[in-house]
């Protein structure tokens, strides 16, 4: 069976999506307050998001055999709403300008990984944030 990793392009084309949304994270102001939260060096979350995303996709599973789990990794933010919003945006636009990608499954995981973003809305900051 034919993974996602293998239609997309595999590594070069996870690198290529994962660098287009750390581009605009940090080069957009809508996406400013999502930019603040992280660290000035942003060399080290470009790794470990195409370490993610290529298994996720159904390539090399290292960071799955060695990594900490996503959700408790982000259990430590002040994930709000709007955050999601701005992580799921800039995602969504990094998937979609990847050239040669098939629509639906561009669309397919532009929404699976708009799922994931909201789930780590960390309600705690939230009422705290009321
Ligand atoms: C599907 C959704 C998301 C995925 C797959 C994801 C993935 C990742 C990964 C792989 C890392 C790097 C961890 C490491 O290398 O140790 C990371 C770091 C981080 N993420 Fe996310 N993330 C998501 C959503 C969000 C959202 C919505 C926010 C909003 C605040 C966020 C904020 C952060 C922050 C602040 C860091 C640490 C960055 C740093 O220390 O420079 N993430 N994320």
């Amino acid at each position: 069976m034919t993974t996602p990793y293998a239609r997309i392009g595999g590594e070069p084309a996870v690198a290529a999506i994962v660098n287009r949304f750390y581009d605009l994270v940090e080069q957009d102001a809508a996406f400013a307050d999502l930019r603040a939260l992280h660290a000035a060096d942003l060399a080290a979350v470009r790794h470990g998001l195409t370490r993610f995303l290529s298994g996720w996709a159904g390539g090399p599973r290292d960071w799955f055999d060695h990594g900490p789990c996503i959700m408790s990794l982000h259990r430590a933010f002040p994930i709000t709403p709007a955050l999601a919003d701005q992580w799921s945006a800039a995602m969504t636009r990094a998937i979609a300008a990847q050239a040669g990608l098939d629509p639906q499954l561009a669309q397919a995981m532009a929404q699976a990984l708009d799922h994931m973003a909201h789930a780590m809305v960390n309600l705690s900051f939230t009422e705290n944030a009321a």
